[in-house]
């Protein structure tokens, strides 16, 4: 991490955008100032009224997940420790990051309030014990592992948000696709960043950073909800009938899941790696192999069928 902090440093103008040249959430929804306030979120309203049930319940998940922000700005903040130089490139790096990030939520749970369609008492009280439960990603502090982790997962919510942008243009709501396909392209940009990282490393310590890669890989990587419940729930009760609902209507699938593996071992051109030791070129054996073995998998997954009723969404 010493050595990266100044490629860190470097990358926030290039990955990250300036606060004053961003979007900010209030660009898109109706003012609460303006006379037209009312008419406008009648219109946001009749609008939201024709998204379908599943991508409603996928929206709210996207939704928490954002929310949680807090847990993963603390995760990342701990993989170098803070001392007096809390200035370092990467400290600054999470906090610009976080700066972004937290206009995502911003957004979408502000949408969602205005839809009418959300119990939002329900969906406040998933958002708390998200944050109090946390995650376990098993990324530990290892840069290198979280490096990997947020590549992938940065990949993995701008493939989502698109594509709950594109089915809700398709379902008539043109507002809702605009917010998720601009949430959606800041979620590339940090994709970019993270990735240009795992490339940076590799070139240092590709054995070591192959070791986590597979590691990584051989723990599946989990999303960062993967603890979200409802009111009166166990933990991840919720994220289950979230994920089913995302498969079921192609927001994120298990081939999403290969296909960004696919991508990373084409980013990082894993298959070209030489001058590895023996477990290095294990791991990168394993990684390579992986996209056929899970693709066999993914054949035999069934979708499955829609009976769950979510306490967040008004009937
Ligand atoms: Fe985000
Ligand atoms: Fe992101």
């Amino acid at each position: 991490m010493e050595h990266l902090d100044k490629e860190v440093l470097n990358a926030i103008p290039v990955f990250l955008k300036s606060v004053e040249s961003i979007w900010q959430p209030t660009d898109f929804l109706p003012l609460s100032n303006e006379d037209s306030f009312f008419d406008e979120v009648r219109e946001l309203r009749e609008k939201a009224n024709g998204l379908s049930y599943d991508l409603l319940a996928v929206l709210i998940g996207d939704t928490l997940t954002e929310e949680a922000l807090p847990t993963y700005e603390t995760w990342l903040s701990l993989i170098k420790p803070v001392t007096e130089d809390s200035d370092g490139g990467w400290h600054q790096w999470v906090r610009a990051w976080t700066s972004e990030e937290n206009r995502h939520g911003d957004i979408l749970n502000k949408y969602l309030y205005l839809s009418g369609r959300v119990n939002m008492r329900e969906m406040e009280i998933s958002t708390q014990y998200l944050l109090a439960d946390g995650f376990d990603i098993g990324t530990a502090k290892d840069p290198y592992r979280t490096f990997i982790y947020t590549s992938f997962q940065e990949l993995a919510t701008n493939l989502s948000h698109r594509r709950v942008a594109q089915i809700a243009k398709a379902e008539g709501d043109d507002l809702l696709a605009r917010i998720c396909g601009n949430v959606a392209s800041d979620e590339m940009r940090h994709a970019n960043a993270y990735k240009s990282f795992v490339s940076k490393i590799l070139q240092l310590d590709p054995n070591e950073v192959m070791i986590a890669f597979e590691d990584m890989m051989r723990r599946k990587i989990v999303m960062p909800a993967h603890l979200l419940r409802e009111s009166g729930m166990p933990k991840g009760s919720a994220f289950t009938h979230f994920s089913d609902a995302a498969q079921r209507i192609g927001v994120y699938t298990t081939t999403d899941y290969i296909n960004i593996l696919l991508s990373l071992i084409e980013e990082w051109k894993i298959d070209s790696l030489r001058n590895l030791n023996e477990q290095g070129e294990r791991a990168r054996d394993y990684v390579l192999m992986l996209p056929d073995r899970l693709t066999k998998i993914a054949q035999r997954i069934k979708p499955q069928p829609a009976t769950y009723k979510f306490s967040w969404i008004h009937q």
